[in-house]
């Protein structure tokens, strides 16, 4: 814990939706509580399916303000958006269709657009103009959901990716030639580190190097570059997970 101070550990995947949630929950009563409503900007990739469930069932789904909740997205894949690789398909199906939101406050990225450089810029206009931001600052959510790649990348900013050291714009178009789905959107480093609260969600052994190599090793990766400059970080990592972190100090955040 002292070398990670943001480092929550629980049992398994279940616990890791549970955990999560709960921390959404609360996050978002605080944020509307402070201020009258929370964006939250959502992690794409398999993990948080089960953490949206939680959000969309009882009790979560009756404490979460919906009605002043603010959906975005952190990355998308460039596909249209019923399409099975879709993050706003998943997001959708496991938790927005199922709390009511309405449609004028989910802002997604539009994966199915032509010409992804433009969507990229649309899109940074839309959070210009949701947050009220001047020109070139960076949007300040009041949560931020990731997922961990297994080569360390974080929503769709990959290792040695230009993308990865944007620090001019909010938004950006990725060609991932590694990635499934090759063309992406995602948000930037300094958008990221500009949130007032980021949660990773990290699961399965065949994370534990990447989990190790970011948390304990410093390897410079584009997760270990999102650290909130006025904000706070969590990693939310199961025990298979971190399963390579130096037993005794990660055993001390054990939940
Ligand atoms: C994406 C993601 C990506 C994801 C990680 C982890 O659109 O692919 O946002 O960054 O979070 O690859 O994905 P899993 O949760 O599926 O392991």
């Amino acid at each position: 814990m002292d070398q990670w101070p943001g480092l929550m550990l629980v049992d398994d995947a279940p616990a890791l939706a549970d955990a999560a949630a709960a921390a959404i929950a609360e996050a978002a009563v605080a944020a509307v509580a402070d201020h009258g409503r929370f964006t939250f900007a959502l992690a794409g990739g398999g993990t948080p399916r089960a953490t949206y469930m939680r959000l969309a069932a009882p009790p979560l789904v009756d404490r979460v303000p919906w009605s002043r909740t603010l959906i975005f997205f952190g990355d998308e894949r460039c596909v249209p958006p019923d399409h099975a690789e879709s993050n706003y398909r998943m997001a959708n199906e496991a938790l927005l269709s199922k709390v009511g939101i309405g449609a004028e406050r989910v802002y997604r990225m539009r994966g199915e657009a032509e010409d992804s450089e433009e969507a990229a810029v649309e899109y940074a206009r839309t959070l210009a103009g949701v947050f009220e931001t001047r020109r070139g600052a960076a949007p300040r959510f009041d949560l931020v959901l990731l997922g961990l790649g297994l080569d360390g990348h974080a929503a769709s900013l990959f290792p040695g990716s230009p993308a990865s050291k944007e620090i001019f714009r909010t938004v950006v178009a990725v060609h991932a030639a590694a990635a499934r789905i090759p063309q992406r959107l995602t948000l930037t480093v300094p958008t990221f580190n500009a949130a007032a609260r980021v949660i990773f969600l990290v699961s399965g052994a065949e994370k534990a190097k990447v989990v190790k190599a970011t948390l304990s090793d410093g390897a410079i990766l584009p997760a270990s570059m999102i650290r909130p400059t006025d904000g706070v970080l969590t990693w939310i990592v199961d025990r298979a997970a971190a399963s390579l972190l130096s037993r005794d100090r990660a055993g001390q955040g054990r939940r």
